[in-house]
């Protein structure tokens, strides 16, 4: 029995305009993951990798082409079924460790007890408690510690 294609692309292609000097990043891509799968993209430095997955999860617009989610074209983020973890740690140094993990859920409004408690909950679990008032640039979060 085959498995539902969970991600799709159909000749996605995207050039950035960088002082109008064309950068070509991706031409005609056309992949499909199935459900459960776990799918690895391989490459080169340069040859288009965070930028396909910048376009897979809405972040950026494809110049061409199309990216289907579940069947659904994707048009912008869709926080409920696409996380994306980035290549840099994308922290805020002038806030501690736990207001970094809180951060995604105060922007979505998330009440600040509630926040906080799953913090907590994700710094347990990666046996970090003790740094939760760290600042987030000032020292390495070790998890066996
Ligand atoms: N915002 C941008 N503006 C202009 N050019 C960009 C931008 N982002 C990426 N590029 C260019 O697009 C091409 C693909 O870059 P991309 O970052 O997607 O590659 P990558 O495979 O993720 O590389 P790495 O393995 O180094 O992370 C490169 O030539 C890069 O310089
Ligand atoms: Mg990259």
């Amino acid at each position: 029995m085959t498995k539902p294609t969970v991600i799709e692309t159909r000749k996605v292609t995207k050039t950035y305009n960088v002082n109008a000097a064309p950068v070509t990043a991706l031409v005609d891509i056309s992949f499909a993951a199935e459900e459960n799968s776990f799918v690895s993209l391989v490459g080169p430095s340069g040859c288009g990798k965070s930028t396909l997955l910048q376009i897979l999860s809405g972040l950026i617009p494809s110049s061409s082409g199309e990216v289907l989610v579940d069947g659904m074209p994707v048009r912008k983020p869709m926080p409920d079924k696409i996380a994306v973890v980035f290549q840099d740690a994308t922290l805020l140094p002038w806030k501690t460790v736990i207001q970094n993990i809180e951060f995604p859920l105060e922007v979505q409004k998330v009440p600040p007890r509630e926040r906080r408690e799953c913090a907590r909950a994700m710094l347990s679990l990666a046996a970090c408690a003790s740094a939760c008032r760290s600042r987030a640039a000032s020292r390495r979060i070790r998890a066996s510690s």
